[in-house]
């Protein structure tokens, strides 16, 4: 059983995916830390992120059982994340790594931007998850005003919607719906709507 959750920054797909993880007994990969993983490596050595056999390397030492998720939400790592997204090279190495997690008995939930249409085409169920513009940057400026960071609702949904249009544009595995994904919007959900809903539409594949 694979589940696919894709959708832009801050629409709620992490969240979702750890709790529909849990409620299925699956195990759970959010892609968009191994981006970040590579990411945070480069800048740590203080090497460019335009260079693909840089990246790709830096992802072949990926240990996906250490993804340290507070470390790596740090903006400036999700910044570069989506810089080095638009790798060809780099996509497929990354790929190559979450498709095997993908495999591996009893199946898994993985989140991301282009896991319906690329890494796992077959998932038993896709799930795209969205919401506004406006409702993702307050969400995501309520996040970063709770850990004590500076942000102002303006500066968070520039920024959202930058990283939006990098990842829609990208050639290789851009964000978009896959034809067979079931739309959730949440813009007008709280967590527990969201969860619920996702789950009556996991029940329903499974009772077809
Ligand atoms: O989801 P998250 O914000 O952690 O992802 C960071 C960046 O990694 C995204 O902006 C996107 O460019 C990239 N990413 C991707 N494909 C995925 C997951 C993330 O290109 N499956």
């Amino acid at each position: 059983m694979i589940i696919a959750i894709d959708g832009p920054a801050a629409s709620g797909k992490g969240t979702l995916a750890r709790r529909i993880a849990a409620h299925f007994g699956l195990r759970h990969l959010d892609t968009g830390l191994t981006y970040r993983a590579v990411a945070a490596a480069l800048l740590a050595r203080g090497l460019p992120l335009g260079d693909e056999a840089v990246a790709v390397a830096t992802a072949r030492n990926l240990d996906l059982a250490h993804l340290d998720r507070d470390v790596l939400s740090a903006h400036e790592i999700g910044e570069a994340a989506s810089r080095i997204a638009v790798l060809p090279g780099l996509r497929q190495e990354l790929v190559r790594l979450q498709r095997a997690f993908a495999m591996e008995p009893p199946g898994a939930v993985l989140d991301g931007r282009d896991i319906g249409t690329v890494v796992c085409p077959d998932a038993t169920v896709k799930l795209f998850c969205t919401a506004s513009a406006q409702e993702r940057a307050r969400r995501r400026t309520a996040e970063l005003q709770s850990k004590g960071v500076e942000a102002t609702l303006e500066t968070v949904q520039a920024d959202l919607e930058r990283r939006d249009a990098r990842d829609a544009a990208r050639t290789v595995g851009p964000l978009k719906l896959a034809d067979d994904a079931h739309l959730l919007d949440t813009s007008e959900m709280d967590i527990e709507t969201a969860f619920k809903a996702a789950v009556d539409i996991v029940d329903n594949v499974y009772a077809r």
